[in-house]
């Protein structure tokens, strides 16, 4: 049976403020902890062991999955006292694995909502004898991640990490962040020193004539690394089109959590979310945004592709679109955001005291 790694200790600074207190992985998706997702399809997939790579905010997680037993998972936890890179946390967990040298391991970083067929990486690995397998797809622009050109076999020719020039963007399909690594590649990464298995590990491997190979895979895929693509993933979640047992309910418009209160014309559409005892008032209409437990939208407000922290407060007929408020802030009634802003955790504003214009 194979195991997994799975990549948890980043910052998450893209997505501040939601991960001030609470490490990406931890943030609610359709209702629970984006990593409930993850691991309820890697189990799915038939992965019973997995070793959790935590270091930002590493007390969290362990509270709450304890052993794994619910979801029928084995689940360790390794933290790194420095964050030891991609590269680093992987070669850190090395000792808990329990796959035999020639073994596969599966390894995902932590912030990818996809549809891969796991089975399939594995099964590519072990046809073409692979040291490493990963797992690509096609993005319209690359330049954010991990560029990966492969040969018509599938081949890895290449690894450039974010590339920083236009001669450097040589393909379209990029590393999605979901590997399989032969159990003795593992124990060659160095020991005890920050190492990125994206800058350092991959175009090492390569380099030495190691046989990367991709496995082009189109279905849906999402970095969870924004705030924007976070509400998108949950959103996605709630209406069925990202695949994932670990929905806490029926698929589609909405996704109200228990005692979460609803008014009867209340209008929740495009996969909200709302979640428990969270209240929404009368009037209000939200369209693909997540709103998290305790918070409260008050009559009239209209909430699009937003999200809205645990306990924070939206007041009346006020306008969010492409909005981020942080846990526990207060928005006052009649105000106006828009467009990626972001309301800091506890921050509070007064009514009426932000507006759009359309003059000029
Ligand atoms: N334990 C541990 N320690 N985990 C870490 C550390 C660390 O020091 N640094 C990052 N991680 C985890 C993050 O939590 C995340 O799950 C994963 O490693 C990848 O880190 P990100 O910070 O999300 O990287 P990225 O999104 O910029 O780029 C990565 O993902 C892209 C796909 O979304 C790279 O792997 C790219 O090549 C790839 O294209
Ligand atoms: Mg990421």
């Amino acid at each position: 049976m194979t195991e997994a790694i799975l990549l948890v200790g980043g910052k998450g600074t893209r997505l501040r403020p939601l991960t001030v207190h609470t490490p990406k992985p931890m943030v609610p998706a359709a209702g629970v902890p984006f990593l409930t997702h993850q691991l309820a399809r890697a189990r799915a997939a038939g992965v019973e062991h997995i070793v959790l790579a935590t270091s930002y905010l590493a007390e969290v997680f362990e509270p709450y999955f304890g052993d794994g037993s619910e979801l029928g998972l084995h689940l360790e936890y390794v933290t790194e006292v420095e964050p030891l890179g991609t590269g680093g946390a992987i070669r850190n967990v090395a000792s808990r694995l329990h796959s035999a040298p020639e073994d596969p391991v599966l390894i995902f970083n932590g912030d990818i909502l996809t549809g891969l067929d796991i089975r399939a990486l594995v099964a590519t690995h072990e046809t073409s004898g692979a040291d490493v397998s990963l797992h690509l797809t096609r993005v319209d622009d690359p330049r954010a991640y991990g560029l990966v050109p492969t040969d018509d076999t599938g081949r890895v020719q290449a690894f450039l990490e974010k590339p920083q020039t236009p001669e450097e963007i040589v393909t379209d399909q990029i590393n999605a962040g979901a590997y399989v690594f032969r159990r003795s590649v593992i124990d060659t990464i160095p020991e005890g020193r920050p190492v990125s298995v994206e800058r350092e590990t991959f175009p090492e491997l390569l380099a030495s004539g190691a046989h990367l190979q991709g496995m082009v895979d189109s279905t849906y895929w999402l970095d969870l690394g924004t705030p924007q693509a976070f509400v998108r993933g949950s959103a996605d979640l709630v209406l069925g089109r990202a695949p994932s047992p670990a929905v806490p309910g029926r698929r589609g418009d909405r996704l109200v959590l228990p005692t979460a209160e609803v008014a009867a014309d209340a209008k929740l559409t495009g996969g909200t979310v709302v979640g428990a005892g969270a209240r929404i008032g009368a009037g209000a209409r939200i369209a693909g945004s997540t709103v998290l437990e305790g918070a409260v939208v008050e009559p009239g407000a209209v909430v699009t592709d937003s999200l809205i922290g645990a306990g924070a407060h939206i007041g009346a007929r006020t306008v969010l679109s492409g909005a981020v408020v942080g846990d526990g802030a207060r928005v006052g009634a009649d105000n106006e955001l828009r467009d990626g802003i972001r309301v800091w955790c506890g921050a509070e504003l007064a009514d009426g005291s932000v507006r759009f214009s359309s003059d000029q």
